[in-house]
């Protein structure tokens, strides 16, 4: 059985394509798609219109999910959220309402078992290092290479005691997890812990592509193939100003841009500088207001680059 496994698209309908595609290619008889379909790239309604489409698709929620009942303010903070719940159907928000958060099976005798954070099955112990906020600062020099990751995941997983002891704490089989948009795979005595990254949205400080991994069970032995397909993320950016999303949210599709041409996070980090920002002018409404968090991109422009130049890395 060969599962193509799918996280966190955020929109990216373009991205979602070319990994379908791909996965086609390499005659996969299923998915495994681990949550946060919505959010950041204007395509939430045909992304999941196309995943409701797959066969033998396992399909967990992820945290993004939770962000599309929000009150109908008219702060900033959530213009993009409050964008994406209006251009999803009502039925394709009944399918992301019924979605569980973790689900288990077995595949010929091998327990998978799927969540959206790694914190479900390892506690804080990956986490740690593994997040997007802290990896930039880790690796501030370089565009980090995929191998070099890998390396320093493997490196973390059988040399730190906390996440060595949170691994052997688990049962033997494959856990499946995505959230941090960083792509990993490894097996550690028998536990196999399979991060296909994002596929809309990378933030492994590499090269940008639409990323996924190819999952394979059979006859009791699995395999894992990791996949990553460039292309033109210039392109890309012209298509989403185009649409009324970058009209409505264009703070947040800017910051988004910014996070695909490097492929490093800054969100939380544009909000610890809008607090800083809101906190300075006393005001202290939140979500932040649309003019606050106007302005505070606008200071994020010029402060952040020298504040943060970890994640402006190319
Ligand atoms: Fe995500």
């Amino acid at each position: 059985m060969k599962y193509a496994v799918i996280g966190d698209i955020h929109g990216n309908a373009p991205a979602l394509r070319l990994v379908l595609d791909d996965a086609r290619v390499h005659h996969v008889d299923g998915y495994l798609l681990a949550g946060d379909y919505c959010i950041s790239a204007p395509w939430a309604n045909d992304v999941i219109t196309v995943l409701r489409q797959l066969p033998n698709a396992h399909v967990i929620r992820g945290n993004d999910e939770n962000h599309l009942d929000l009150p109908n303010n008219d702060d900033g903070q959530f213009e993009a959220s409050r964008w994406c719940a209006r251009s999803l159907s009502a039925d394709n928000k009944a399918w992301l309402d019924a979605l569980p958060e973790e689900l288990s099976f077995s595949c010929q005798g091998v327990p998978v078992r799927m969540a959206h954070a790694s914190t479900v099955f390892l506690g804080k112990a990956l986490h740690a290092s593994f997040r997007t906020s802290v990896l930039p600062g880790r690796f501030p020099h370089k565009p980090l290479s995929h191998e070099d990751l890998l390396a320093d995941f493997r490196r973390l997983m059988t040399q730190d005691e906390t996440c060595r002891s949170a691994v052997s704490a688990l049962d033997a089989g494959v856990y499946v997890f995505a959230h941090n948009h960083i792509q990993t795979h490894g097996c550690f005595d028998g536990r196999w812990l399979v991060n296909p990254g994002s596929c809309g949205l990378p933030l492994d400080c590499g090269d940008f592509a639409a990323c996924y991994t190819l999952l394979t069970i059979d006859g009791g032995h699995v395999q894992v193939e990791e996949r990553r397909i460039p292309y033109d993320v210039e392109a890309l950016i012209a298509r989403v100003k185009t649409t009324s999303h970058y009209q409505e949210a264009r703070v947040w599709s800017e910051i988004i841009f910014s996070e695909w041409r490097t492929c490093r996070e800054k969100v939380s980090f544009f909000l610890t500088l809008t607090e800083e920002y809101a906190n300075r002018i006393g005001d202290p409404r939140r979500p932040f207001a649309r003019d606050t968090w106007q302005a505070a991109y606008e200071e994020w422009l010029t402060a952040a680059p020298l504040r943060w130049p970890e994640l402006f890395v190319r």
